[in-house]
């Protein structure tokens, strides 16, 4: 009798040079080497996606040209900024991504001159121009500029955001945001574009099958969920009674769990430090006390620790960021992983083709639709 792995869960389905997530001891994760907790402070986004798309950190000069290169892809296609208008504003955002991406492959096809490299770059430099042209368009009725000589990312997006220079402290909070979202190995997201990758499908079409599987609340989706709870309480204590009965009723609590980590996720102490920090001048300041009320409710009760996406979601609520952009944020940050992994899925492919535990009838005689009943 054959048995089946639910979820894949311990199934190890390929090699990769990219990241190592384990957990002797609590979480521990990687990239290509270095660990997250000396890249965060010390290191800009833009140096972490070079290191996960070409596999070494860049020089002080090759960093210059690489950031270079990133704020002259920046700007859309017209036809594209009309896509994007023409996308309802009562869109979630995640699908506006969707769209944009697969619309971008069709302006712009992968060619020979076109290549995968190339197409990673635009897309990491030019996924905040659509979700904020899309944002102030519908929101704000503006038809925003993209074009900008911001050197960072982080900076870009918020610039783009609040249509003014960012506080320091914001930019730092959401340069350690997309650190820590840009890799994680196999999941979901990931292993669907190795999985579109392995069939010899286009750059694009990867990107896209990444996009619409990152969008669920048990994966990128969490973020916004575990926002929408922590906001309806005023205190602590409504938190903790309204939280044991969740978990009563056999609620999930978003942002919470994880599939590899089983005692602690190593990034969510990153995050829930720049929360902490960005409370302490925030108008609703209290919404951390309460994120750390429900933490302890969840391990007191569950042994269940917050992944990154509990704690990012206060921290970008304290930066201003509104909540439907917060798995949006997510991609933006990811495709630079995505990317990787389309890389390294091409340079060593085999078509991945899993097989099913078949549980349905045993065969049977077909009977022509005019001899069935009923
Ligand atoms: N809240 C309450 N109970 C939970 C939670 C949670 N967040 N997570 C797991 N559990 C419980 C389950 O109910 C289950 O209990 P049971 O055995 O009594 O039925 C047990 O823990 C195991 O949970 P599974 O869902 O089977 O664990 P799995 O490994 O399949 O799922 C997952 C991992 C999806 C992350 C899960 O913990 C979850 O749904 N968490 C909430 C969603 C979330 O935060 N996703 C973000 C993931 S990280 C990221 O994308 C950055």
């Amino acid at each position: 009798m054959s048995t089946t792995t639910e979820g894949l869960e311990g199934v190890i389905v390929g090699d990769s040079s990219i990241c190592s997530v384990s957990e002797p001891n609590g979480g521990h994760l990687l990239y290509r080497g270095y660990a997250i907790e000396d890249l965060v402070h010390a290191a800009s986004f833009e140096e972490i996606a070079y290191l996960l798309l070409y596999g070494e950190l860049p020089s002080l000069n090759a960093l210059k040209q690489y950031q270079h290169k990133l704020i002259t892809e920046r700007s859309l296609p017209d036809t594209l900024k009309k896509v994007l208008e023409l996308t309802p504003g009562t869109t979630h955002p995640m699908d506006v991504l969707r769209t944009a991406c697969s619309f971008l492959g069709a302006l712009e096809p992968e060619t020979s001159s076109n290549g995968a490299q190339n197409i990673a770059d635009r897309l990491l430099a030019c996924i905040p121009s659509m979700l904020l042209y899309w944002y102030h368009f519908h929101q704000h009725g503006k038809r925003i500029s993209t074009e900008s000589t911001e050197e960072t990312i982080a900076g870009y997006f918020l610039d783009l955001l609040y249509q003014h220079t960012p506080p320091d402290d914001f930019r730092q909070t959401f340069n350690v945001s997309l650190i820590l979202y840009a890799e994680h190995e196999f999941t979901a997201s990931t292993f669907a574009a190795r999985i579109t990758t392995s069939t010899q499908s286009d750059f694009y079409s990867a990107i896209v099958s990444a996009i619409g599987t990152l969008r669920g609340p048990l994966h990128g989706g969490a973020n916004e969920a575990a926002m929408k709870l922590i906001q309806q309480f005023k205190t602590p204590d409504e938190a903790e009674k309204k939280v044991k009965e969740m978990l009563a009723q056999k609620i999930k609590i978003m942002g919470f769990g994880h599939r590899v980590y089983k005692i602690s996720d190593p990034r969510s102490a990153l995050i829930k430090a720049c929360s902490k920090q960005l409370s302490t001048q925030s108008k609703d300041g209290y919404l951390y006390a309460v994120s750390e009320r429900i933490e302890r409710v969840m391990w007191d009760e569950k042994k269940l620790f917050p992944n990154l996406d509990f704690y990012s979601a206060t921290a970008y609520h304290f930066c201003g960021i509104p909540t439907f952009l917060f798995t949006p944020i997510f991609v933006l940050s990811r495709v630079t992983g995505w990317s990787a992994h389309i890389l390294e899925q091409r340079a060593h492919n085999r078509l991945i083709r899993p097989e099913s535990h078949y549980i349905g009838p045993g065969k049977r005689k077909f009977v022509p639709v005019e001899q069935r009943k009923g």
